[in-house]
């Protein structure tokens, strides 16, 4: 499918099951036009993930993802050499070259150096792996667990969209990769990282969308049902808790109502329920008042 204006990517979005509103599609159009990464931050569960997942079934392409976390360098977004292989083939080299008789060719260590820094010992890692398959999609997930250095280097790969792999010369994407980047905000990103992306702050959505990604991924839901659960969880994002359920939660939660049998939410299924919305100890007395208030009577 063509992301050829801001409406087509959000018709194509929709048959993905993905439902953008007019400033995302809009900034996804102008992404994949401009060729420039897009940079999603939200709180989690806001569908950053889901719309890179989309965009890789809509536009018929692989979805490369590189979650990122603590610790995490070059040589994982990249590429590593495999070791334990290129020991092996060492040792077949060596026995080889033992097993013949003397004046036949002993072992050339520079040769077999050589040899062993070679496309067969190749371990692609995610970035890799996206330059070379583009048309791809790059997911790079939850990139504000990765530290400051491990941005930089993404910095790089995403302004020249090449790496160098000294034993074995450049790869150059043939067409950049859509490129996703993702942030739960747990840290604020550099502004040479935030300069090179197109930038969108996801919100939970309204009801009334967020009624309909309800309608869209679990169709089996009724219209009622999936309109209380939203109502109840639009609601609780108001309450000031540690974790504010997001559309992951809205959709276990009537996934689990639906699963009970329950044709309407009310105070008693809401609270035996609860597991599905409610994550954090320190939030559920909370919670239980404002079920309370939002279902009583
Ligand atoms: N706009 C949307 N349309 C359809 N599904 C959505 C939307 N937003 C979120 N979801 C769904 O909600 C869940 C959580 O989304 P996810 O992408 O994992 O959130 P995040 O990556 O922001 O933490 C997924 O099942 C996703 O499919
Ligand atoms: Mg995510």
């Amino acid at each position: 499918m063509e992301l050829t204006s801001p409406d087509a990517v959000t018709a194509a979005l929709a048959s993905t099951g993905y439902l953008a509103d007019d400033d995302l599609a809009t900034v996804v159009f102008l992404s994949a036009s401009m060729q420039r990464p897009l940079l999603l931050e939200g709180e989690p569960g806001t569908g950053k993930t889901a719309l890179a997942e989309a965009l890789a079934e809509l536009t018929g392409t692989p979805l490369i993802r590189l979650q990122c976390y603590e610790g995490i360098d070059a040589s994982q977004a990249l590429y590593d050499w495999d070791f334990a292989r290129q020991i092996l083939h060492l040792r077949t080299l060596e026995a080889a070259a033992a097993s013949r008789a003397p004046g036949e060719g002993a072992f050339d260590a520079g040769e077999a150096e050589k040899s062993l820094f070679d496309e067969r010992f190749l371990l692609a890692r995610p970035v890799l792996q996206a330059l070379r398959q583009a048309p791809a999609v790059l997911l790079v997930d939850e990139v504000d667990r990765a530290d400051d250095e491990f941005e930089a280097f993404l910095l790089e790969v995403l302004s020249s969209w090449s790496v160098s792999i000294p034993e074995l010369g450049t790869v150059v994407a043939a067409t950049p990769p859509l490129v996703v980047l993702t942030s739960n905000r747990t840290r604020e990103l550099h502004d040479a990282l935030k300069r090179r992306c197109l930038y969108h702050w996801i919100d939970h959505p309204g009801l009334a969308r967020e009624v309909a990604i309800v309608r869209s991924r679990l169709p089996e839901v009724s219209e009622q049902l999936a309109e209380q659960v939203a109502t109840v969880v639009q609601g609780l994002r108001t309450e000031h808790l540690l974790k504010a359920p997001g559309v992951a939660e809205t959709l276990d939660w009537a996934r689990a109502l639906q699963r009970l049998g329950a044709e309407e939410l009310d105070l008693d299924t809401a609270s035996r329920t609860l597991g599905t919305v409610v994550k954090y100890r320190e939030d559920t007395d909370r919670v239980k008042q404002a079920l309370d208030r939002m279902l009583a009577g």
